[in-house]
């Protein structure tokens, strides 16, 4: 028997204000997306906006349904309308943040486990890296550099 230890790596920034300019930017349209989350039985928004290399902005938000299992969490809403919209472009960054109506959140959020296992696919469909960073509705920021950061022994294709 050998053990293995496993090392993951995120940056943790005091708040938005701390973050660079441009991921600033791609932050603020995720709280704008995340307002317009259609939420009504968690009462749970989460907002995405995603980066993509060729300069346009993709943003994503949770929909629900009164049948629990068919909404959809807000990383994926985005990223397959990255994938749907922009199929040869790539996507740099992922900017997510969550806000609850029944009590502030104000610590980093990160993605669920289906959104992270997507977000994946598109990594390695594209061959590079998506720096995530996600977020509460106030407080500090987490930035992963890498889905790989969030989701270590992923499945991926070479394993079908
Ligand atoms: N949700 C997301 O949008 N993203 C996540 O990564 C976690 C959960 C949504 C799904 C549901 O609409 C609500 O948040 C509560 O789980």
């Amino acid at each position: 028997m050998k053990k293995h230890k496993i090392e993951i790596n995120l940056e943790v920034y005091d708040s938005v204000s701390e973050l660079p300019q441009d991921i600033q930017k791609l932050m603020n349209k995720a709280q704008q997306a995340r307002e317009d989350a259609y939420a009504p039985y968690s009462r749970f928004k989460v907002g995405a906006a995603l980066q993509l290399d060729s300069g346009e902005t993709i943003i994503g938000n949770n929909q629900e349904n009164a049948a629990f299992p068919s909404g959809l969490c807000a990383e994926r809403v985005a990223i397959y309308q990255a994938g749907a919209a922009y199929p040869t472009a790539s996507v740099k960054t992922m900017a997510i943040t969550a806000r609850s109506l029944k009590q502030e959140t104000t610590t980093p959020i990160p993605p669920c486990g289906a959104c992270r296992q997507a977000i994946a696919e598109y990594e390695i469909k594209q061959e590079s890296p998506i720096a995530i960073y996600f977020m509460g509705e106030t407080g500090k920021v987490a930035k992963a550099a890498s889905i790989a950061d969030l989701l270590p022994l992923l499945f991926d294709k070479s394993y079908l």
